[in-house]
């Protein structure tokens, strides 16, 4: 692989910087100063630095973000911030949010540069289980709980898919694994009730951090990415 496109991958610069940060000395490959930014170096061997700190070679970024209330999901949408923004310190492009969550909901949002793990995790084929702590408006009985996970007429052609739906202490967990517009919300409508809070908690195994304050964001660890990954191979 070029130096330049390594260095580039690694959001170190456009190629044009990186041109220029080579030629003025400040990239080394093994030790010793790379004055070609066409030189091909080995990922997996060479140690690259800059700036005297050695670059560890990632292809595709990852990471969760506890996603605050007033933020959209999608790209810029007037004055709101886009959740991509709040990653704007990172430097990596191409950044996505795996799935959407309204405007109004909290919590779990994977963002990546990986379009193919991003399109299997959404992917419908893949059933990957989505749970939510949902707040009503009104008490959720044993009943509505019984339909909620049987599957409720949203309005669609189809009714939802079976859900896991159950009732803790902070409130009703519901585990979807479909990603219909507003869908829980609308399921909670079609039980005659209203969702008031709702934070998205696990996608597929992973869950949410806790420690992450909303707005907060970190890179998946390697374990949680292997979870990420075995749900979308499935
Ligand atoms: N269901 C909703 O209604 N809203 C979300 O943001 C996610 C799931």
């Amino acid at each position: 692989m070029r130096i330049d496109k390594f260095l580039a991958d690694n959001s170190i610069g456009t190629r044009k910087e990186i041109k220029a940060f080579v030629k003025a000395g400040r990239v080394s490959v093994n030790g010793a100063p790379a004055f070609d930014p066409g030189m091909h170096i080995d990922p997996a061997s060479d140690e690259v630095g800059f700036d005297g700190s050695v670059i560890k070679y990632e292809k595709f970024h990852y990471y969760m973000l506890n996603k605050p209330a007033g933020t959209v999901s999608s790209t810029k949408e007037g004055a709101s911030t886009t959740v991509v923004e709040l990653l704007a310190d990172e430097g990596v492009k191409n950044l996505s949010p795996v799935g959407r969550l309204d405007k109004d909901t909290e919590g779990l949002l994977i963002l990546t540069d990986d379009g193919e793990l991003l399109h299997d995790l959404i992917s419908p084929k893949k059933h990957v289980g989505k749970e939510y702590l949902v707040i009503t408006e009104k008490p959720v009985s044993g009943d509505d709980l019984k339909k909620l996970a049987a599957g409720v007429d949203i309005g669609d052609d189809k009714p939802t898919l079976p859900a896991k739906a159950e009732m803790k202490d902070d409130g009703l967990h519901l585990t979807i694994t479909e990603g219909r517009f507003h869908q829980v919300k609308r399921m909670l409508e079609a039980v005659d009730n209203k969702v008031t809070y709702l934070k998205r908690i696990k996608m597929g195994e992973l869950e949410l951090d806790p420690v992450l304050k909303e707005g907060e964001y970190r890179k998946l660890t390697i374990a949680e990415l292997a979870l990420l990954k075995a749900k979308s191979d499935e």
